[in-house]
């Protein structure tokens, strides 16, 4: 056994020498040191050596394991040396040139943005929610006061999913779902994914991102939605804008408003993405309406409540200059590593 652990050892050193690159060196470590290598294959048999041997030949074999090693790790220094030396001596080999940068991710724009918004519905007081994408019809349209034959369904495409359930056309369903689930006064926002059938253009997509945002309180007013609504828009964008707010339709709130902001792709003047407007519907809210408070399971009498549906991904882009909605989601690095944050 010590003389096949000293043939072991010899091999090993030997075939190290003429190793010239990494995979051979990885090779030759699996090849004597690995779990099924020859060293452990050699002390499988240690059971058929002479009891007063063993320690003797169990020595020898972690000599030969830190010696073969050893010889690995000094082997593959060397190697490192060679290609340094190699490259220097490379007359277009210029040391001095700074070295290239690691690749770092980068977060999403949109994914930038939520976090902005989270954090300052958060110092407001709000909870951050999330509900599900695949929505029931129930929740999507009924509970929000748009029952089947109601023509506000035709507001919507939808994509419906073979079992009757569908995806959900807005983050709104959050609304009932969120009355049910927390007693009030409370306020909550939930952003998230919304799906449409619908064709796109530059500021339309089938898929895009809304942030829905509730408060439920005794006494509700339109001048707190507003002003709220102030504090988003100029936390968010950082900047001055000129929005501009007239009254909407939803079923599910009312009064309703529409809060439009000036493009800040083309500073108002006209682009496809505002449609040569120079305006942006970028943020429908109102007071939410008593069917809907009732279906949550709180009393009209009670309680009342306002909630906006934000077009997120209309905010990144006016955030951004992005002159076509589209860009957000098609999953090209070069766009997306764009918005590296500092
Ligand atoms: C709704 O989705 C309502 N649930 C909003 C709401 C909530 C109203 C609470 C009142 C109270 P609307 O369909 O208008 O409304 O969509 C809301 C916002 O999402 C729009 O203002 C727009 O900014 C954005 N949006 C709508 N459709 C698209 C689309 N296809 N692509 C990108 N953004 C869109």
């Amino acid at each position: 056994m010590l003389e096949e652990l000293g043939k072991l050892h010899q091999e090993a050193l030997s075939e190290l020498s003429d190793a010239n690159d990494e995979d051979t060196i990885r090779d030759l470590e699996v090849k004597y040191l690995g779990k099924k290598g020859a060293l452990t294959a050699l002390m499988k048999g240690m059971g058929k050596v002479a009891p007063e041997l063993r320690p003797q030949v169990g020595q020898k074999a972690n000599e030969v394991r830190s010696a073969v090693r050893e010889r690995i790790d000094a082997r593959r220094a060397e190697l490192e040396a060679l290609e340094i030396q190699r490259l220097l001596d490379d007359p277009h080999f210029d040391a001095t040139l700074p070295a290239l940068k690691p690749k770092a991710g980068s977060l999403h724009p949109v994914t930038l943005i939520t976090e902005h918004i989270e954090d300052v519905f958060r110092a407001m007081g709000f909870y951050l929610l999330d509900y599900p994408e695949v929505e029931t019809e129930e929740y999507n349209f009924e509970g929000l006061n748009i029952p089947a034959t109601h023509p506000a369904r035709d507001m919507q495409d939808t994509f419906w999913l073979n079992d009757g359930n569908l995806l959900r056309t807005h983050t709104s369903p959050g609304q009932v779902r969120a009355m049910a689930e927390y007693a009030p006064p409370f306020r909550a926002i939930f952003p998230g994914r919304v799906f449409r059938y619908e064709s796109t253009d530059a500021s339309h997509e089938h898929t895009f991102h809304q942030v829905e945002g509730l408060m439920i309180e005794k006494e509700i007013s339109v001048a707190n939605l507003i002003a709220s609504m102030k504090t988003l828009i100029s936390e968010v964008l950082e900047r001055d804008v000129t929005i501009r707010l007239r009254p909407g339709y939803f079923p599910f709130v009312e009064p309703g408003f529409e809060l439009d902001i000036q493009c800040q792709v083309c500073q108002g003047k006209g682009c496809s993405v505002c449609k040569q407007s120079g305006w942006l519907e970028l943020l429908p809210c109102g007071i939410v309406h008593p069917n809907v408070l009732r279906f949550g399971g709180l009393d009209p009498e009670v309680w009342s409540g306002w909630a906006f549906g934000l077009g997120l991904s209309r905010l990144v882009m006016m955030k951004y200059q992005i002159e076509d909605i589209r860009h957000l989601m098609a999953g090209d690095i070069r766009f997306i590593s764009q918005f590296r944050k500092g």
